[in-house]
């Protein structure tokens, strides 16, 4: 069997899943385009994938099994509701909510209607980071001290003056939306729940209404610290640090997760020899999905929790709130 899915939205994102899903035959293939948009068509009839315009009537077709949002962010919450109601399995792209209610609220219809809820939270499949949580949760560094983690690009930097993105209501606080949620998904599956966050945006160049530049402090239930910081208009700079009492580690990647490109960990321990390893890219777009699809098809669980998917979404309206109050801000314990 394989998961038959319909991807909503051929901005960015939805192209870049329709080239990399192209050739699939396992687990998940994408039979179905939609985008209210009908110019977007051209692109899904090119690509060979049957298109609509019509969100609601596209995803009641029997012919599909999942629905895969990759649409603005202020749409996701409905979208997830309207699959769920359709019966569908839901892969939503990050972030899944905007608040923490609203995550909260995707979670469980999904779990109401009997159905998976993925997110496109890939870096957690890139091969050093994988190798890198094996480390951290073999005990090798000892206690964890501190985390430090920056994802600054320039994919973004052009996007036109309006565009939603740029918009502090779709996508609030600088590059949080578009890289720095990726990294605290990463830190929520290495460390743990985040407890407090501190953030600052500025505007440098571009992004006047909502920065160019965010940079947050962290703080993890189990003790530990933490920082990211995501810039918007530079060039490619992506890396993750981890700093325990017997050693460190450190992910390096030389391209973005979307463009074929080798990653280097390096594992430096107390009184011993620095050892780096370099990773070859692998599609981790494709990882997520076929994993996606595999847990539709009840082939073995999902690498991503509730309380992940729904912390993750707390992170981020933290990093939101704190930016405006310029305070630290406290999260709750998320709840399964
Ligand atoms: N996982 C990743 O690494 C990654 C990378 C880039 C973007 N994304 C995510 O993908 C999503 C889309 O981002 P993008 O950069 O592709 O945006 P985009 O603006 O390039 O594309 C959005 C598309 O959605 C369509 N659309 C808008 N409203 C719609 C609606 N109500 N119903 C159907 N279609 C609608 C638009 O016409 C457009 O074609 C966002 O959640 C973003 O954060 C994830």
């Amino acid at each position: 069997m394989t998961i038959r899915a319909a991807v909503t939205g051929l901005g960015w994102w939805g192209k870049h899943m329709i080239r990399r899903m192209k050739d699939a035959d396992g687990d998940l293939r994408i039979v179905k385009a939609i985008d209210n948009n009908p110019e977007a068509g051209a692109f899904a009839i090119e690509n060979g994938v049957p298109f609509e315009t019509d969100f609601a009537k596209a995803i009641t077709d029997p012919n599909i099994d999942a629905v895969i949002l990759c649409t603005p962010h202020g749409f996701h919450t409905q979208q997830v509701a309207m699959v769920a109601a359709a019966g569908k399995h839901c892969f939503c792209e990050k972030p899944l909510a905007l608040n923490r209610a609203e995550a909260e609220a995707s979670v469980a219809v999904c779990k109401k209607a009997g159905v998976q809820l993925g997110i496109g939270h890939e870096r957690r499949y890139e091969r050093a980071m994988e190798e890198a949580l094996k480390i951290i949760t073999s005990g090798k560094l000892g206690t964890i001290m501190h985390v430090e983690a920056t994802f600054n690009h320039d994919k973004l930097a052009n996007v036109p003056q309006g565009d939603w993105r740029m918009n502090p209501k779709d996508a609030p606080a600088a590059g949080m939306t578009g890289m720095g949620v990726h990294l605290t998904d990463l830190y929520l599956s290495m460390f743990g729940p985040i407890t407090e966050v501190y953030a600052a945006t500025t505007s440098r160049v571009k992004y006047k209404e909502n920065g160019d530049v965010v940079s947050a402090i962290l703080r993890f239930e189990s003790g530990a610290t933490g920082y990211f910081n995501a810039v918007l208009v530079t060039a490619l700079y992506n890396t993750l640090t981890v700093f325990g009492e017997h050693g460190w580690l450190e992910v390096i990647n030389e391209t973005h997760p979307d463009t074929p490109g080798p990653s280097h960990l390096t594992v430096q321990m107390r009184d011993c020899e620095r050892v780096t390893h370099t990773y070859q890219w692998m599609d981790t777009v494709r990882a997520n999905l076929e994993a996606f699809g595999r847990a539709c098809e009840g082939k073995g669980s999902y690498r991503f929790t509730d309380i992940e998917k729904i912390g993750n979404a707390a992170v981020l309206e933290a990093v939101a709130k704190s930016v405006a109050s310029k305070a630290p801000v406290q999260i709750p314990p998320i709840k399964a």
